[in-house]
Formats: structure tokens, C-alpha cells, sequence
């Protein structure tokens, strides 16, 4: 018996500082989607929760450019990223926002409580000042000379070069990377996270957790190796939650601290919402709520090691992650994405010319579950017109086009007691398909989940052949109508299997199939029922409509240039 009562599912929170893209939704969006549509479908109770993280440089500079406030941009983007996710199906029960007021408040009080246990370090360092700018310079705006490899250029994090990371202080020549004017060192005063004195209480606590996925726990291992260090949680800029002490203007909290928090003021904001504002501790602090974080590969020192280490910190007891599934990245085209050379597919473009459910499925058979995958224009089409067109949608098809013509759109009359061998076999390969199904989206496979529903498709189409309806109609009308029976009670099951992938297309073949109740409560129990003889069945239309060459040439076309160029 699991000990949990509720699960609640969070993706990253995306940056508000452009759109989103192929790369985003493989990572942590369309495997949390399909997961929690999965939970939902099961009756089990599942709160979905998600929002754009919209502090930080990058957007700052974003608005500067653009010369409107950081608020006008994030605001801006947010409601394009809302757009955007809603048509390509993402069923969140909350999108917030990190520059929210109830955000603020969260941050705040989550710092504040671990202030008053004492459990941050004052340092007073010194840091690259700009004066030409009247700020403090994050790491990546700092330019100069490398110390190791001595190519110009290279940033205050990293050189690009020859791949050492490096401190900004060790820059030969440090200059400010915008505008080039010099930089002077300025002492500040931070506010450090002593990430060390919890590396044994993470430990033990990813020890508990062996079932994570190997990528997740290796890497964290690393971390472990080199040892933790104190990380300092404040900021020196003018965009982000203040720092709520007193002599502390000009101070903002570090992203990575209060953006993880976002998860908990959506929560909130959710439970606000619903007239009970309380109801948020019943899903971050009560032990039988499991936590469950969709991330990518980027975001797995946050979420396993940060984020859990302030969760333990705080003086209430929180829940900590019950697991979190990270992706490796998706390619395009063979290539790394890149979004500063646009070489990306975003997806309010992609959504002006094609249907969620083909990308929605194509990303699915390709997730970088356990190493990086590839995404191709070619590779779509072919998924759409061959396994979403030809296997699912043509075996939906004849079916019910055959009844509708034959037998009055009723299902034809059918019975246990007259299964033969065929039928039998059949019946229970797809009921197969539809445990391994289960088991693998438990253990957060969604390929797998997907690749037994494409089965149950061949293993439907295969029957559909063998036990040949279109020609016992002639010699054998009782076998007619039992093969015809045999096969809507897979297409019930398929329904299901494809339900998360596909939404759009099965919430139709649901209506068609007349299944009683809601879809995303009583999937999973009205589709272990039999469908009987003589139910009305709807009429149904395409629901995979073929992509033809043309359509894909452009956008293939774009990328190679790209490429070429
Ligand atoms: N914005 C980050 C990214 O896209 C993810 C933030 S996740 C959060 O990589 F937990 F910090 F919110
Ligand atoms: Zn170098």
C-alpha cells in the first residue's frame, strides 16, 4: 500500500523571458502533463501546479532593450507562455506568477523564518561593480581575458573556449560585457546558504530514494564528491523579491531560492482561489502528500539538492520530493537547440499550422528519458501519417464506419461466452499492453506507456485483418458482429492508453465510444468495463488528419539555413 494519500506534480517554472519551445516541453512539461492525466484518469487526487519564474539579469536586460519595465515584459509573456501551453494541452491546475504579491509574501516569510533560526552567513565580499551602469554585474555580464587559456572574451562564469568555469575576480582585464566600460571591485554583504551542514541529511534522504532515475542520483553524487558549499541566496539588483531585512535596500533574493518557492505561492494562490487558503498545507505539509518534480537535466542540482536542503531548513515541517524525474535535452535536426541563433521550433509558431496531439504524441515516442534524443520535421511526419493515421486512427475509423454501415451505429451483438481462440488472444494481448502501460507511467516511463499503447494499436489492426468482418458479414453475421464486438472493447482500451498523449483526439473517441462519466476521473474504471451490445455509438470524423511534405518543407527548410549559415 503506498502511504500517500495525494500527489502534487510541479514543472520547472519557465522562464518569462521568451516563448517556449520543443526543447521546454520534452524536458519538464509534456511528461508531467501525461503523468498527471494519467493520475487523474485513475480517480487519484492530483494537483497540478506550475507558473513563469520571472526575476532575474536576462530579463532585465530584455526589457531594457525592448524599453518597457521588467513587469510589462514578464506580464507580457506570461499571458503568451498561458496561451500557448493551454492549446497545446497542458492541464494545469494553476499557472501562476513569480512577481505576484502572494509570491512576494512566500518568499519572504520562507526567508525570513530561516533568518531568524540563524541558518544563513553574512559574508562581505568583493564583486564587479559597473559604473557606467550604477550596478553590480552578474557573472555571465562580466568579460575579459582567460587566466588559463588566455583567449579574450571569456565570461565571468566560464570561458566558452576552453571550458573552464571560472570566478569572475580571476578574469585578466574584467570589463563590463555589454558596453565594455571598465569595472570596479566593490565590497557587498550577502546572505550565504551553509549548503555543507545539510550534505548528510541529503544524503540519507536521496539514500531512501534508490528508485530515482539514474542520471538524477549520479549526478548528485558528484555534487556530494566535491562537497557542498555555502551559496549565497541574495542578490545585488533591482528586479526580484526584496530582501526583507532592515538595511538591506538594493537587495533581492537569489532566483534560485525564491523561485522554487513559486511552487508553494501557487499553491497557495490555487487554494485562495477556491475560497479555502489554508488548503495549501494539506499538499506541502501533511506526510502523505507526494511531491513530484518534472524537470530538465539543467535544473537537477535545484530540485534534488537546494530546494530540498531549504524545505528541510524551514521550521515547519515540509514535505520533500518523493521523486524527480529529469530529462536529458532534446536535439533538433541533429543539432544542439540553440534560442540565441533561433535555431528552436517555438510553439505558438508550430501551433499556427499544426494540431497539439501530432507533436504532442511525436515528442512522446521521442522523450530524452535516459540520453538525449532527436527531434525531426521528417521524423513528425512520419509518426503523424504512419502510426497516429495509419495505425489508431484508420483502425478507429473502419470501425466505425463499418458499423454505422452495417449495423446501424449500434455495437453489434457479442458476448464473453462466445469468444473463440482469436478474440481471446486479442483481448488479452491489449489487456497486457494496458497493465505494462500503468506500470511504466508508475515509474515515470512515459515512452514505455506509450510504445504498449502503439502495440495495442498493431495487435487492433492485426485482429481487425484476421477475423476479417468484411467478409464474415457475407457467410457469418454472428462472427461479424463478434469480431466487431472484440474490437470496440480494444478501441476502449486503447482510449484509455492514448487518453494522456492524445487528449484532444480521445476525449472524441470517448464521446463516440458513449462512455459513461468523465474521462479524467473514471477513465481507468469505466474502461475496464465491457462495452455492451447495442449501445449507440457516435459518428465519428478524422481524427489524425495526414501532414503532406509541403507542409513540413518550410519549417525543415528554416532550420537548414540556419545551419548552412
Ligand atoms: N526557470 C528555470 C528554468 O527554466 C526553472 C525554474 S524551476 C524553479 O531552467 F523551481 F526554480 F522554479
Ligand atoms: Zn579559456
Amino acid at each position: 500500500m503506498s502511504p500517500f494519500k495525494r500527489t502534487l506534480v510541479t514543472s520547472a517554472l519557465p522562464y518569462a523571458n521568451g516563448e517556449i519551445h520543443l526543447g521546454h516541453l520534452a524536458g519538464a512539461y509534456l511528461p508531467a502533463d501525461i503523468y498527471v492525466r494519467f493520475l487523474r484518469l485513475r480517480g487519484e487526487d492530483v494537483l497540478y501546479i506550475c507558473g513563469t519564474d520571472e526575476y532575474g539579469v536576462p530579463i532585465t536586460l530584455t526589457a531594457e532593450k525592448l524599453g518597457i519595465t521588467p513587469k510589462e515584459l514578464v506580464d507580457r509573456n506570461h499571458a503568451s507562455i498561458k496561451r500557448s501551453f493551454a492549446a497545446f494541452g497542458m492541464s494545469f491546475d494553476n499557472f501562476s506568477q513569480t512577481s505576484r504579491p502572494i509570491h512576494t509574501e512566500t518568499a519572504r516569510a520562507f526567508f525570513l523564518d530561516l533568518h531568524r533560526q540563524g541558518v544563513f552567513k553574512q559574508k562581505t565580499t568583493d564583486q564587479f561593480f559597473s559604473p557606467s551602469q550604477d550596478r553590480f554585474l552578474a557573472d555571465r555580464y562580466i568579460e575579459g581575458v582567460c587566466p588559463r587559456c588566455g583567449s579574450d572574451g571569456a565570461r565571468g562564469d566560464q570561458c566558452e573556449k576552453c571550458g573552464s568555469s571560472l570566478d569572475p575576480t580571476e578574469l585578466i582585464d574584467p570589463r563590463n560585457a555589454q558596453d565594455g566600460s571598465p569595472l570596479e571591485l566593490r565590497q557587498t554583504t550577502h546572505w550565504f546558504l551553509p549548503l555543507g551542514d545539510w550534505q548528510d541529511r541529503l544524503k540519507e534522504f536521496l539514500a531512501g530514494h534508490p528508485d530515482w532515475k539514474e542520471n538524477v542520483l549520479r549526478y548528485c553524487q558528484g555534487w556530494f564528491a566535491d562537497g557542498l558549499q555555502d551559496r549565497a541566496m541574495t542578490r545585488d539588483l533591482a528586479w526580484g523579491v526584496p530582501v526583507p531585512l532592515p538595511d538591506h535596500e538594493g537587495k533581492v533574493m537569489f532566483v534560485w531560492f525564491e523561485a522554487p518557492i513559486g511552487y508553494i505561492s501557487a499553491t497557495r494562490e490555487w487554494a485562495a482561489a477556491r475560497g479555502e487558503p489554508e488548503a495549501w498545507r494539506t499538499w506541502w505539509q501533511q506526510a502523505d502528500t507526494r511531491l513530484v518534480h518534472f524537470i530538465g537535466k539543467d535544473n537537477i542540482f535545484f530540485h534534488a539538492l537546494l530546494f530540498p536542503a531549504m524545505l528541510m531548513a524551514h521550521s515547519e515541517p515540509y514535505v520533500l520530493p518523493d521523486n524527480v524525474p529529469a530529462n536529458e535535452f532534446l536535439n533538433l535536426e541533429g543539432q544542439k537547440l540553440s534560442t540565441s541563433r533561433g535555431f528552436a521550433v517555438w510553439l505558438p509558431e508550430y501551433l499556427e499550422k499544426f494540431g497539439p496531439d501530432p507533436l504532442r504524441y511525436t515528442l512522446a515516442r521521442n522523450l530524452p528519458e535516459t540520453r538525449d534524443m532527436n527531434f525531426t520535421w521528417e521524423g513528425f511526419l512520419a509518426r503523424n501519417n504512419s502510426e497516429l493515421g495509419n495505425n489508431f486512427g484508420n483502425l478507429i475509423n473502419r470501425v466505425f464506419t463499418f458499423i454505422h454501415k452495417y449495423f446501424e451505429g449500434k455495437v453489434p451483438r457479442w458476448s464473453d461466452g462466445a469468444l473463440t481462440d482469436l478474440d481471446r488472444r486479442a483481448l488479452a494481448e491489449v489487456e497486457a499492453d494496458l497493465a505494462t502501460w500503468a506500470a511504466c507511467l508508475e515509474r515515470f516511463e512515459i515512452k514505455g506507456a506509450v510504445e504498449a499503447a502503439f502495440h495495442a494499436g498493431q495487435v487492433g489492426n492485426r485482429y481487425f485483418d484476421e477475423s476479417a468482418p468484411f467478409k464474415t458479414r457475407k457467410d457469418d453475421v454472428a462472427r461479424c458482429e463478434q469480431s466487431l464486438g472484440v474490437i470496440i472493447q480494444i478501441l476502449r482500451m486503447l482510449c484509455v492508453m492514448l487518453a494522456p498523449v492524445v487528449p484532444f483526439a480521445m476525449q472524441k473517441l470517448w464521446s463516440w465510444l458513449g462512455m459513461p462519466g468523465d474521462l479524467w476521473r473514471e477513465g481507468w474504471a469505466a474502461g475496464r468495463l465491457p462495452i455492451e451490445a447495442g449501445r449507440p455509438l457516435g459518428t465519428p470524423e478524422i481524427l489524425f488528419p495526414r501532414i503532406e511534405q509541403e507542409q513540413i518543407q518550410a519549417e525543415s527548410e528554416r532550420l537548414r539555413r540556419l545551419l548552412d549559415g
